[in-house]
Parts: structure tokens; sequence; C-alpha cells
């Protein structure tokens, strides 16, 4: 009998080799800005180097044990009788040998790769402190000079070419930072501080994913980690040290006067300005970052608007109210807010 022809075409048929090998290699994309095979300095170039080393020999061990499974299913199809024991003890004991060899050669190189990753030089490093919380990340820059030291959220800037060191806690439940394009994971434990230190050789934007299940919105903790050339990240961090702009236009004013008199105030900070609370993301510059609400949203007037009518519609869960305001009243808000750049 005749099989049906099927609708779709023959390259989306299950069946099909190439789609079960992309469905198989989905998530080991050669690139990108959250991958460990694209590293961009040494800390995930160790890492990359050491998951290699994995991938051959454990793929090696797979093909060589089931060409062991496969030739005597074949010689016994064959009609070939069992061969003697002797061989077979020959092959136990060469296969239990080797076995230990590669553990241990596995094990080395884990060991040393975790070695290299602290080796970092960190003399000149710049620090910058990462906090996180449900679901976002704090990011505080210290300077030497109080009046310098400022707070971002959300979207973390890094010199090329610099060791960073970030100093890592947590405010409420455990996270763990990852940035696999920089370097691997690292816990942030409430009241155990912690550090890690990474480099960025090129300038490009990569992403940071929350890696420990931290509540329902974990999935939706990321965040861009941008690496500036020198110069760039300089004018950056100048820029990011300066009081929010102020407001020019009598929309723009009364975008403020929303925003000091209504709840926004109580949560969030807007440096220049009477509101200084710190439950909540500092929006000092918040029009300059790319993304709204931890790297869920990008950063644009539309997103905005969504994301301050009803948060819990696109994070449910997260601890911003929904913040009730007349059409004329959100776009004074809007217009406001889009001047922190
Ligand atoms: Cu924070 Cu998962």
């Amino acid at each position: 009998m005749k099989r049906a022809p099927q609708s779709s075409s023959p390259s989306s048929s299950p069946s099909n080799p190439r789609l079960a090998l992309f469905v198989l290699f989905a998530g080991c994309s050669s690139g990108g800005p959250q991958s460990i095979l694209d590293p961009a300095g040494p800390q995930a170039q160790q890492i990359e180097d050491l998951w290699w080393l994995f991938f051959t020999i454990c793929t090696l061990v797979y093909v060589i044990v089931i060409a062991f499974l496969a030739v005597p299913i074949w010689r016994r199809h064959q009609g070939h009788s069992d061969s003697a024991d002797r061989p077979l003890q020959i092959t136990v004991g060469v296969a239990t040998a080797a076995t230990i060899l590669i553990l241990f050669v596995l094990a080395g190189a884990s060991y040393s790769t975790g070695r290299a990753l602290s080796e970092l030089p960190t003399g000149d490093a710049l620090i910058i402190r990462v906090t996180g919380r449900q679901w976002w990340w704090e990011i505080t820059y210290p300077s030497a000079t109080p009046s310098d030291t400022f707070t971002t959220a959300n979207e973390l800037h890094i010199p090329v070419g610099r060791a960073v060191v970030l100093e890592l806690d947590s405010a409420d439940v455990i996270h763990s930072f990852w940035a696999p394009n920089l370097t691997g994971k690292r816990d942030l434990i409430p009241g155990r501080p912690t550090s890690l230190a990474f480099r960025s050789d090129r300038p490009g934007t990569f992403r940071a994913q929350c890696a420990e299940l931290c509540g329902v919105q974990h999935a939706l903790m990321a965040m861009p980690v941008i690496a500036d050339p020198p110069e760039a990240f300089e004018a950056w961090l100048s820029h990011q040290r300066s009081s929010a702009a102020q407001p020019q236009t009598d929309e723009q004013r009364r975008g403020q006067q929303i925003f000091l008199s209504r709840q926004c105030a109580s949560c969030h900070r807007i440096q220049g300005t009477s509101a200084g609370a710190t439950n909540g993301p500092d929006l000092t510059h918040i029009a300059s970052r790319g993304t709204l609400a931890a790297g869920t949203l990008p950063n644009t007037r539309e997103h905005l608007a969504d994301w301050i009518r009803d948060p819990q519609q696109i994070k449910p869960g997260n601890k911003m109210p929904p913040v009730p305001l007349a059409t004329e009243e959100l776009d004074a808000l809007l217009a406001y807010l889009l001047t922190l750049r």
C-alpha cells in the first residue's frame, strides 16, 4: 500500500536527518551573544578549549562503545558463533584501563582550567558591584571620589582589554551570573559576597543570564554586557556619573511632576531630583539603556508605555505594581522618561 503524500515539504519531515541534526544541535550554535563557543576573552577561551576536549573524547568513546556493541550483533546475524573467552577478557581489561586513564585526563584538564580561570592579572582591574534581585541586576561603579560613584541597572558596561572584577552579592535569594562569551558562572548568595574576574579582548554586546532558579521570573533575568573600546567606555562612564537631564518642555515638566508625586518615586531613584528610593532600578539614565525589565523588552516608547501600564502582564510576579494613569498623564511621563538619556 502506498503512503498518502504528505502536504509538507520533505525537508520538514520529522524523519529528515538534517532536521534531526538541527534539533540535536539547536543549543550549540557556534556563535552569538550568549555562547561558550564564541569566546571574547581568555577565561571564556579556556572554557571553550575544555569543552572541545570533553566533546572530542566523549564522542570518540561513544563511537567505540557503539561499534563494540554493533559488531557482535552483526556477526551473530551473519551466522558466526561467539569467539573464545580470552579475547573478551583482554578487551574488558583494555576498556577498563582506558576508562580510568580517560577519567584522569578529563579530571586533570578540568582542574587546570579551573586554576587558569583564577590566574587573570587584576592589578589594574575595574571593580564593579553587581547585586542580584528578584528579578533584575543592580550595578554600582564605585569610585575613590564618592561623588563619582553611581548606580545603574540591567546593563553592564566593561572596557575592552582591561580586567574587570565583579563583586557579587544578592539582596534576596540565590542568583547566578553567567555571561558565557566572557567567563563561567558564579553564584550570588545572600550574605556570602564573592567575586568574579574576567576580561573581554574585543568590543561587542554579549548576554548574561541568571543561571540559578530564583523564582517565577528567573528566565526573564538577563542583562546585556557591553564591551566598549576604552575611549567609548570612559565617555559612557562620565555620562553615567552626571545627574539626570532637566525637563525642557511643559509636557516633560509635567511628566517629572507625575513621577515625583505618584508611586514611581517610592521605588526608583533619579539622580538630581528628590526621587531617591532604591527598591527598584535606578532610572537616572534609563533612556540610554537598550532593554527594559532586565533584558525582557527592547527599550522603546511603546514597550515602556506597556510596562508602566501593567508590568504584571509582561513579567507576572515582579515587584512593580500597575500604575494607573490617564492617557495624557502617561504621555507626559513617557516624554519625561525618554529625556533621561
Ligand atoms: Cu536570578 Cu535566576
